[in-house]
């Protein structure tokens, strides 16, 4: 990166973090550094789900999950309909808290912080976590105010840190070369694959810590998932990613662990290799070799 490039990036990110320089909120415990997930591996959780139950009403959709999730990793969420993925998904970024009658019990971390520690700011929280969906859905903007959409919302209007901005994050999301002579053009005009492309260079333009995906190839053919899928493996240098897929080759090829989920429970949870090659739970086997789901 050039001198005046690094210059630019270090001031949109100081304006997004509102002068706090560190992407960090807070310092793990050595306890945290210990993973019996990852045996062999010294990594250190940065999502830690902790004995969380989740509740919609009196209806209960998770039961005491308890699992991590590692830095510049690829986690990937299995398993059948309605077994609570999206659930789990929109928790971390407190997404489910405009859901009227929720409730939980235990806790998510991150950076061994509690997300619902009352002195962090659920906006705050949102900045450090990029969210893609399943249906791709670019705002009836340009191109160009889709991608500093998040960064305006930041009270951050300056041309060049915008322009450096959109950039960056189309060329990290595999879009630039394909959109740069249209940057003022609608992005409804785009194809399917380059609205999803679109969606994730929105997503990370505020250059978040985290990146939930939610079945985001579900409705692109095979070319543009092949690109989505590349893009992941490359965005994991930067970003930590959680990926829901019912795609069980993407979620092979994609990911570094996997967890299994059946109703509301996690069932298991590894490296991918393990838990596709030799999971230790039947009812693992049973989903991936698509005997059941
Ligand atoms: N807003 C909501 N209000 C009430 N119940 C909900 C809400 N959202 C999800 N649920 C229920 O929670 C359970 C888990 O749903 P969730 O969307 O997390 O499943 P999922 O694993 O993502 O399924 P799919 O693979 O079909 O997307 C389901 O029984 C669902 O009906
Ligand atoms: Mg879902």
């Amino acid at each position: 990166m050039k001198g005046d490039d690094m210059e630019q990036t270090l001031e949109r990110e100081k304006a997004l973090r509102g002068g706090v320089p560190s992407r960090k909120m807070t310092v793990m415990s050595s306890s945290e550094k210990e993973s019996e997930q990852v045996k062999g591996e010294s990594l250190a959780p940065l999502i830690r789900v902790a004995d969380y139950s989740f509740f919609y009403g009196a209806s209960q959709t998770l039961f005491n999950v308890n699992l991590e999730m590692y830095e510049n990793k690829v986690t990937a969420i299995i398993g059948p309909s309605g077994c609570g993925k999206s659930t789990l998904l929109r928790n971390i970024n407190r997404m489910n808290d405009l859901v009227d009658g929720i409730s939980h019990r235990g806790d998510i971390l991150i950076h061994g912080q509690s997300i619902y520690d009352p002195h962090l700011e659920v906006t705050e929280l949102r900045k450090r976590i990029g969210m893609v969906f399943q249906k791709s859905n670019p705002f009836p903007k340009t191109i160009y105010e889709n991608v500093v959409y998040s960064l305006r919302v930041a009270g951050i209007n300056n041309r060049t840190v915008l322009d450096e901005a959109v950039e960056s994050s189309l060329r990290s999301a595999a879009l630039w070369e394909e959109v740069k002579d249209r940057l003022e053009e609608s992005a409804l005009g785009l194809s399917g694959g380059q609205m999803q492309r679109l969606c994730i260079a929105r997503a990370i333009a505020n250059r978040p810590e985290i990146l939930l995906m939610d079945e985001p190839c579900s409705a692109l053919d095979p070319i543009a998932t092949a690109k989505i899928e590349e893009l992941i493996y490359q965005l994991k240098k930067d970003f930590t990613i959680v990926i829901v897929t019912h795609n069980m080759q993407q979620a092979a090829r994609v990911s570094d662990y996997t967890a299994f989920f059946y109703m509301g429970k996690l069932i298991e949870i590894g490296e991918t290799k393990k838990i596709f090659m030799s999971p230790s739970v039947k009812q693992t086997e049973e989903y991936i070799t698509g005997r059941f789901g």
